[in-house]
């Protein structure tokens, strides 16, 4: 480290916390006394600095955009830089603030490393998809080491929003709907990025998003209000952030949202009393972009007034907008925020670069040997390719049409099939866009010259040229052709001609979903469609591979194409992994982590659902004054935890080993399970419960444990499920996290729909 002038200032500090070597929970006490060493040499002006994160400009999501970057770093007024890469860019940033301003605080480096960095991964709703909890742990661990290698010491993940409504863009960027699985892979996500040292070189930061309530979005537009009970807030929505503060995340980012009338960012009861009073959360909070200054338009003030606001909510780090930096000054001389409200952001921030190392070694992320030799390695990649074919869900297997035969013609006809640019998915910001695979190019890879693939596009993305265009952004092209749509779908018939299958890519581009990419009709284009329409009058075996970033509305898809395989978006190998599926190398073992729903109106539809005073019998579809709909019923296209195989996986003899459960004991839940099909393959067994009379009305089925399992052709296991009486518990109207006696209903079962049954009673 070249010490100079920041030696000047802080180096007596710094050598006691040297010689002290970083730990994985740095010695409270020796924080402490660094930091207010620290601080009882900074000037107002420096510790609301502290406050400021600042965009490096390579990625924004919105029309402000960070300026005087590199003054403004020097003058002490910046406290992070975000969406820069590569460790010489941020030596020298870092240069600018360790050498050149008057103290030489380190900044910290930000970044949205969603689902990998270069090594790109399955988007999170296809990571959940998976239920692979190592698997998804490693893809964090690798997303480290490899931003790390790049310079970034923090990342804004993970989003945990639990969403019910596929409308909302942003679907894709979560697990999914439900709390449990939400919550098991917030904790794989946070363990995965922090690792046991956050102070090691190759760890990064996590940042919690978006607290809160993100994903329920009214009409699932983006951005919109949320208007929730508590008792939901508190059993369905709030579970993933907790499970992620438990699990030691660094940092938690505000969300956009209203919520029951107090935006996030302004949300003092959020930020404060649950975040930090009820969770003990103790790190930072840093806004999403500029979503101070949008409190102005949510009509809560000025924007010295919601500036003020949001820190007195207990809003630590100001992204973009510099609310915080213009006006925090004028409201401490007018007494409209307290010195003691900076402080506590200021001292936050200093301590998250604390718990980083970056006091000890500012440069600690910039070496640029491990850029050159630590991203997009081949085993990163071999990973990468494991984790997409884990991810796909085999939705339809009609006349196992797959696996396909590795031999003949293929036609591979859409316009995802030639795309390269749209495989890594949406918030992939830092993917080499140019460089990887289409679909066409992977397959042709893994098969070689045993299959000859004759391709077409078939049809446009979109008939519309103005929301094509809005649907491939950001460089996910997929060029226009402008001949007529018959022209198209003629050519792709010509394709098929001598083949002996077709492969349809077919669904949204990646930017179909994704921040700002909400939609109110949720099916395959009308003109991706038809051309799938005149392909099935071939009579030819037809696979569709989709690609989506929500789940579709498919039911003329599901009663008309014979197979179809949902690839979501698989990330840098999703090509070579799709092929791997459908010619069977990969026997596919995905579960939906959310229901897909039939139509639009029914949504929200999920399968944690209140059972009403009028529930609707067992496979009926209408019955008049019950709940239900006239013109559709009320089940889903595909439940959640929903999933195929090649195999066929049989349930029996589900056994507790008591039908009374006392307090301080475990059930212990057994049921047989045996692969019956002809391939070796993954099952993920899942466990749910009712409870059946409650205190407050109590969701029909809830997860409450699953096992992904490995399964020989014709073998068969028992598998073992431990449940407690913590595993029952649930806010009540009073917010007390209490279990309460009485009659359970056990479920075990290849997905939500589809189990075998039992019943306890828990006596306390
Ligand atoms: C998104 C966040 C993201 C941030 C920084 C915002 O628009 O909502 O998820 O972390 O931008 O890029």
């Amino acid at each position: 480290m070249n010490i100079s002038r920041y030696s000047r200032l802080v180096l007596s500090i710094c050598t006691l916390y040297v010689t002290s070597a970083v730990t994985a929970q740095p010695n409270k006490q020796k924080m402490d006394s660094f930091i207010s060493e620290l601080m009882s040499k900074m000037t107002i002006e420096e510790k609301i600095g502290q406050l400021n994160l600042v965009t490096g400009g390579e990625a924004t999501t919105g029309s402000t955009v960070s300026t005087g970057v590199e003054t403004k770093i020097k003058s002490g007024a910046i406290g992070g830089v975000f969406s820069m890469t590569s460790p010489q860019r941020i030596r020298a940033a870092q240069d600018l603030a360790v050498k050149h301003s008057r103290l030489g605080i380190p900044l910290i480096f930000g970044m949205d490393v969603i689902h990998g960095y270069k090594t790109m991964f399955p988007i999170p709703i296809g990571l959940a998809s998976s239920w692979d909890m190592n698997l998804i742990r490693q893809t964090a661990q690798i997303a480290a080491t490899e931003a790390t290698a790049d310079g970034i010491n923090w990342t804004f993940s993970p989003m945990v929003d639990i969403s019910r409504d596929p409308r909302w863009g942003r679907f894709s960027e979560g697990s999914g709907e439900d709390p449990y699985l939400g919550s098991r892979i917030a904790i794989e996500m946070v363990k995965g990025y922090q690792g046991d040292d956050l102070a090691a070189h190759n760890t990064l930061m996590a940042c919690v998003k978006h607290f809160a309530l993100y994903g329920a979005s009214e009409a699932g537009r983006d951005y919109n209000s949320t208007d929730m009970s508590l008792h939901r807030m508190y059993n369905e929505y709030f579970p993933p952030y907790k499970a992620a503060i438990d699990a030691g995340a660094g940092t938690v980012m505000t969300s956009f949202n209203d919520i029951n009338g107090m935006p996030a960012t302004a949300n003092k009861w959020l930020m404060t009393d649950v975040l930090r009073q009820q969770w003990g959360f103790q790190g930072m909070v840093v806004t999403d972009y500029t979503a101070i200054n949008e409190l102005i338009d949510h009509g809560l003030g000025d924007l010295q007034q919601v500036s003020a606001l949001s820190l007195k909510a207990g809003v630590d780090m100001d992204m973009v907008g510099e609310g915080y930096l213009t006006t925090l000054k004028k409201s401490l001389s007018e007494g409209k925020v307290s010195q003691a409200d900076i402080d506590r952001s200021c001292r936050l921030i200093l301590e998250t670069k604390y718990k980083l190392g970056l006091f000890e070694d500012p440069y600690k992320y910039c070496d640029v040997n491990r850029a050159k030799n630590n991203i997009l390695t081949p085993a990163h990649l071999a990973k990468a390719r494991e984790v997409a074919g884990k991810s796909f869900v085999l939705l339809k297997n009609e006349q196992q049409i797959l696996p396909l035969a590795k031999t003949g013609k293929i036609a591979l006809i859409g316009p995802l099939a030639n795309s390269g640019s749209n495989m890594p998915g949406t918030w992939s910001v830092s993917a080499d866009l140019n460089n990887t695979q289409s679909l066409m190019a992977g397959m042709k890879e893994v098969l070689g010259t045993k299959v000859a693939i004759n391709y077409a596009l078939g049809s446009n993305l979109l008939d519309d040229p103005i929301y094509q265009e809005r649907a491939t952004m950001f460089g996910r092209t997929i060029p226009r052709d402008n001949r007529s749509e018959d022209e198209l779908i003629a050519e792709a018939l010509k394709a098929t001609e001598g083949t002996d299958a077709i492969i349809a890519a077919l669904g949204e581009s990646s930017e179909m979903s994704g921040e700002s990419s909400s939609r109110t009709e949720i099916g395959i284009p009308g003109n991706q469609q038809r051309l799938l329409k005149a392909l099935l009058k071939t009579g030819k075996p037809i696979v569709l591979v989709l690609f989506t970033g929500r789940p579709l509305t498919l039911t003329w898809e599901q009663e008309n194409v014979p197979a179809i395989l949902n690839t979501w978006f698989g990330g840098t190998e999703t090509g070579k992994a799709v092929a791997d599926v459908l010619f069977g190398d990969v026997n596919p073992s995905g579960k939906l982590p959310a229901t897909f729903p039939k139509n639009v109106g029914q949504i929200p539809l999920y399968y944690g659902a209140k059972n009403t005073g009028r529930p609707l019998a067992n496979g009926k579809w209408f019955e008049k004054f019950r709940s239900n709909y006239l013109d559709v019923d009320n089940e889903p296209l595909y439940p959640f935890g929903y999933g195929l195989s090649y195999s066929t996986f049989k349930y029996e003899n589900l056994k507790l080993n008591t039908a009374v459960l006392q307090a301080s004991e475990t059930l212990q839940v057994k049921v047989e399970v045996q692969n019956t099909g002809k391939y070796d393959g993954e099952e993920v067994v899942q466990l749910y419960i009712r409870d059946i009379v409650g205190s407050l009305t109590r969701p029909v089925k809830e997860l409450k444990g699953f096992q992904k399992v490995a399964f020989k052709a014709g073998e068969k296991k028992t598998i073992t499920f431990e449940i407690k009486e913590a595993d029952l518990k649930f806010y009540n109207e009073n917010l007390e996290f209490v279990s309460e006696p009485g009659e359970f209903e056990i479920f075990v079962g290849t997905n939500s729909r589809d189990v075998l049954s039992s019943k306890f009673e828990l006596k306390k």
